[in-house]
């Protein structure tokens, strides 16, 4: 069946690689992930928002995602190793929803809260999801951008000082940090950025190491997650604004620095906003190139293909969880 984080985390620590996070809707983006994890080996993260569960119903993609173990197992890997988590729980109700009905793992985002309301709602999470083997990722600091419904114009990383108190009175499983990744497909603004002589294409600020590494100082060998992960591939935008979309200046975190926290304590990866411009490019490839196509499986298969090489290259080239589990 599903299994929570506890085991893959210990590993990834230890181990020097991360294990992905890719959020799923439907079951295209459920095939490809699992396609991609089995193929590679890899241990991975399904997670499911609270905008997925309003889209595509809770209880659908419970099923799902434990049908995934079933379809894993079909495709040749003998001990899937497959979470379900709920990304960005609001509340201890949602939280406690997913833990009665199925799932392995949550997440508590009370990184909007003051402290102490924090540290209190992420303990009460921990203390029911315990008893039932659910494992809790709970967050502090602030990502620029929406976040859980919450919107800030600026990053307020993750202070070092309280991560050692966070963790010991909470009891979380895991801790999501700020460094200066956001969510979407627009984490920077060309302001923000230089421009690469040779490419012309604009080049991002860096993450704030210094605050992972005073982190990994204060909590030696605890997991570390990143939220806000995507690339945003420029292949992707281009396909995508060629063929009637119109992303202008979508930039996304370098996958090089993404290899760099994989490599230190950050152990889970989340990544949304690529999956979605994968089969967006793909979608709007198919329809552009051959308008007399009407049968959905035209454009999603290519579009779950995508998806399935995008997740296949974040396993193999960025996070190193391949051959894992
Ligand atoms: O945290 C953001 C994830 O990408 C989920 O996005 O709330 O639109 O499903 P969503
Ligand atoms: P991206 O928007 O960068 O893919 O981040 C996804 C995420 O953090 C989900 O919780
Ligand atoms: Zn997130
Ligand atoms: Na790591």
């Amino acid at each position: 069946g599903l299994v929570n984080t506890k085991e893959m985390f210990a590993k990834a620590v230890h181990g020097g690689y991360a294990i992905p996070a890719f959020n799923f809707n439907n079951m295209e983006q459920l095939q490809a992930i699992i396609k991609a994890a089995a193929e590679t080996k890899s241990p991975v993260i399904l997670q499911v928002s609270k905008g997925a569960r309003n889209y595509a119903n809770g209880t659908l993609l419970r099923y799902m995602a434990q049908g995934a173990v079933e379809y894993a197992k079909s495709l040749g890997w003998e001990h899937p190793q497959i979470v379900l988590h709920l990304d960005h729980g609001d509340t201890f109700e949602t939280c406690k929803d997913c833990i009665d009905n199925g799932f392995s793992s949550v997440m508590i985002d009370g990184s909007h809260l003051p402290y102490e309301e924090n540290v209190a709602l992420t303990k009460k999470v921990v203390d029911y999801a315990h008893q039932f083997d659910v494992t809790v990722e709970g967050e502090l600091g602030v990502l620029a951008g929406v976040e859980d419904e919450v919107s800030s114009d600026h990053h307020t990383y993750t202070d070092p000082a309280e991560v050692i108190d966070f963790v010991t009175r909470t009891g979380c499983d895991s801790l999501a940090i700020s460094i200066g990744t956001s969510h979407g497909a627009y984490k920077f603004t060309p302001a923000q950025c230089t421009r690469d002589e040779k490419t012309g294409l604009l080049v991002p600020p860096p993450l704030a190491f210094d605050v992972l590494e005073a982190v990994e100082e204060k909590l030696p060998d605890f997991p570390i997650v990143l939220h806000g992960s995507s690339s945003v591939p420029q292949e992707y935008v281009k396909i995508i604004d060629e063929n009637g979309g119109k992303l202008p200046d979508a930039i996304g975190i370098p996958e090089e620095q993404l290899r760099k926290a994989a490599a230190m304590d950050v152990c889970k990866i989340n990544i949304d906003s690529d999956s979605r411009l994968a089969m967006t490019a793909a979608v709007r490839k198919v329809l552009a190139e051959k308008p007399a196509e009407f049968d959905p499986r035209k454009y999603l298969g290519p579009a779950r293909d995508e998806m399935e090489k995008l997740y296949k290259h974040k396993i193999i080239n960025v996070l190193g969880s391949d051959g894992k589990a």
